[in-house]
């Protein structure tokens, strides 16, 4: 039976002292049995609950799982934006997220009305834009990409179509390199991957020659022209478990180490350092989902994703387009 609770919206998470003794491994997993309920997680959420989920992916798995997903109720253990393309996917779903403070810098660099403007000023542009955005900005959008698949889809667009790509300017550089497309590029970026530090970077290499660097295209060119490998999140992970070397540098969020790590116990996977000595290179709205409110939100069912529908239908179309355009990735 579902408890009823009402989610105070200033705190935007169940907010409940538990039972220090309760085992939240064995709760959840009675719960999602329960509920007919799918727990998908993203490589940048932590171990426990990456260890809990049913799913684990980058921004193209999850979103490809959400689409195919029976189950009555969708947990979403990641951000904003990935539990609102659930949303989008599954109008009569109930799609849950943990914490609804989980943003991302990306979509919050791209509000809805400053990208009209900019559209409007790129009249005859093709608009692609990195799923890190709102449900109001994909709405503004022709097509949507993730970093498995932007290259690809920008290759399908006719050279003379002028493109815009938004919200991430690293991702959107390296893609220009990529295609030899230009692009108009709006000017956003992840706090996470700005973090890394090309001198420390190089401080690392010099200590471990041999350890190829992996790198997500949301880093910053100084960083990027180090890698040995550019790719998203599930392409770095199949990288580090097909390559021969022993040893890598890996420069995204530290999360995607866990599962590198039990893919591959017997190689060594050193997190690329951030510029001061904080712990920049765990993304601070990832990491506001923890095993406890996962488990409250299960039980309540709070706090659900909801949408108007005039909204939903126009994100959708690029979402689907994306998913079309892209049926050959793996
Ligand atoms: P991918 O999951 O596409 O690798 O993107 C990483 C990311 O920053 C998600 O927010
Ligand atoms: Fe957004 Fe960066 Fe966090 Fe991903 S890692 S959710 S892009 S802030």
């Amino acid at each position: 039976m579902t408890e009823l609770l009402t989610l105070d919206p200033a705190v935007g998470y169940v907010d409940e002292v538990l039972d220090p003794t309760l085992d939240l491994f064995e709760e959840i997993e009675r719960l999602k049995r329960e509920k007919n309920a799918v727990l998908l997680a993203h490589y940048y959420q932590e171990p426990d609950i990456q260890d809990i989920a049913d799913y684990i992916g980058d921004s193209l798995g999850l979103s490809r799982r959400a689409a195919e997903t029976d189950a009555d109720l969708i947990v979403f253990a990641g951000v904003h934006f990935m539990a609102e393309t659930a949303k989008i996917l599954n109008p009569s779903k109930k799609v849950l997220l943990p914490d609804l403070n989980a943003g991302c810098s990306l979509a919050d660099s791209c509000p809805a009305d400053d990208f009209a403007a900019f559209k409007a000023r790129h009249p005859g542009h093709i608009v692609i834009s990195y799923i890190n955005c709102t449900a109001a900005t994909k709405a503004l959008s022709d097509i949507i990409c993730t970093s498995s698949n932007a290259e690809h889809i920008i290759r399908q667009i006719p050279e003379d179509q002028p493109i815009i790509f938004a919200p991430d300017r690293n991702l959107g550089r390296f893609l220009m390199k990529q295609t030899g497309r230009d692009m108009a590029l709006w000017d956003g970026v992840c706090i996470v991957h700005e973090t890394f530090s090309e001198r420390k970077l190089i401080g690392l290499k010099v200590r471990f020659p041999d350890a190829p660097v992996l790198a997500h295209p949301e880093c910053e060119e100084a960083v990027l022209r180090h890698a040995d490998f550019i790719g998203s999140t599930s392409m770095i992970r199949r990288f580090a478990s097909e390559d021969a070397h022993d040893t890598f540098i890996v420069a995204t969020e530290e999360g995607i180490l866990h599962q590198m790590q039990k893919d591959n116990p017997e190689k060594t996977f050193i997190p690329a350092p951030p510029e001061s000595g904080c712990s920049c290179n765990q993304c601070p709205h990832m990491r506001l989902n923890t095993l406890e409110k996962l488990y409250l939100c299960l039980r309540h069912e709070q706090p659900e994703i909801t949408m108007d529908e005039t909204l939903r239908v126009q994100a959708l179309r690029p979402i689907e387009r994306m998913l079309e355009m892209s049926a050959a990735i793996r």
